[in-house]
């Protein structure tokens, strides 16, 4: 159970920091004042991004700002994490993350995700900390029975592997608190995060062939890749195209400070939706970003791709209602953020 503490005495462990939305969390704890260690084994994140965080924040608050890098499902290194900082708080970002891969290589997302999870709680109970923040996802709530969806809506079995280590990454905290009441677990499903920092400097830099639609769409618009292929523009929805409720990273950054806030003194399991509200098809994104860059983006239409749901869109008045909570950037605003990212790094963190 946590006990009561401001910011400026709370130190928060947070396991893939150095990743899109755990780097966008980590500048938002600085400057609120927290105490943060970032653990990452760099398999899906650049060191620089350490140093971006520090030029973000600044010189003052980058000193409280300590990185490691260590794979979460080292027992050694993360023992030894622990006994060299006195953590209070867990946010647990770290986990492979991408669908189509997840489908062939189910023993790495298994081992990786459900291992590093295992090892990170029992290290955890063994140092006497229990408040967890997991990121968890709307993949979840599978293909929506209603719309919007809320934190009651039903959990429907995943279509793969990755969305099973949420599925089951969520069940495990439960089951922890369950067994010790002390546990103080809050589980945040993100819809889907994109953008990038206003200041440039971070964003999102897959590896390879992106498997998301923002990303790739900011690598069509500086000529890395030929045009958008829209998968299906047969879905029930108001131009055909996939419907989905697209929230800026920072946004997300907020929403976990919000739940630090909201979580100290507490215990128990709690679910919040991280989202807009809003519903935005393919085709809207891309004509957003074109906006956005001043340019036509080209597209064209191919068929569905297996697994993806018509649509999908958050109720998130709980956040709003308990953690005072909510987004407040605009499509536009995404679209904007993302080009100046991607426009000022085309190779991302490579440059
Ligand atoms: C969005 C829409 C596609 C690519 C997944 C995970 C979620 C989270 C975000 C990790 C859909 C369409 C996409 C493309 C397209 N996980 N699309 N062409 O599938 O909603 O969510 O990623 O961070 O947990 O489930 O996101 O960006 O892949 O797709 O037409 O090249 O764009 O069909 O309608 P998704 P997405």
């Amino acid at each position: 159970m946590s006990q009561k503490k401001d910011p400026k005495d709370t130190c928060v462990l947070v396991t893939g920091g150095a990743g899109f939305i755990g780097s966008h969390t980590v500048v938002e704890l600085l400057q609120d004042g927290y105490q943060v260690v970032i653990v990452d084994d760099l398999s899906n994140a650049s060191e620089k991004v350490v140093d971006r965080i520090d030029q973000i924040v600044g010189e003052e608050a980058a000193q409280n700002l300590t990185f490691y890098k260590a794979d979460v499902n080292d027992r050694e290194a993360m023992e030894a994490i622990f006994d060299q900082n006195d953590i209070d708080r867990v946010i647990h970002f770290a986990g492979f993350k991408a669908v189509g891969e997840s489908v062939s290589k189910p023993i790495e997302y298994y081992s990786n995700n459900l291992g590093n999870t295992l090892t990170l709680v029992d290290v955890m109970r063994n140092h006497g900390c229990k408040d967890i923040i997991f990121s968890s996802s709307a993949t979840v709530y599978g293909a929506p029975d209603s719309l919007p969806l809320t934190e009651e809506s039903p959990k429907k079995p995943a279509t793969n592997p990755y969305g099973w280590t949420k599925w089951m990454i969520e069940q495990i905290l439960t089951d922890l608190h369950t067994a010790d009441p002390e546990w103080n677990v809050v589980l945040l499903r993100y819809f889907n995060p994109i953008g990038a920092h206003p200041s440039g400097l971070m964003g999102e830099d897959p590896k390879g062939i992106p498997n998301n639609l923002l990303p790739y769409v900011a690598q069509v618009a500086i000529g890395k890749r030929e045009c958008v292929h829209v998968f299906g523009n047969d879905y029930n929805t108001p131009d055909g195209t996939g419907v989905r409720d697209y929230i800026h990273v920072c946004d997300l950054g907020t929403g976990h400070a919000a739940a630090l806030k909201w979580m100290n003194g507490r215990t128990g399991v709690e679910i919040f939706n991280l989202g807009t509200g809003k519903g935005t098809s393919v085709l809207q994104i891309i004509e957003a970003f074109g906006k956005a860059c001043g340019k036509k983006i080209p597209y064209q239409i191919d068929p569905r791709r297996p697994g993806d749901v018509d649509a999908n869109y958050a109720d998130c008045s709980k956040a709003k209602r308990e953690m005072g909570w909510e987004a407040k950037y605009t499509i536009d605003d995404m679209c904007r953020d993302s080009w100046n990212w991607q426009s000022k790094n085309p190779n991302g963190f490579e440059d």
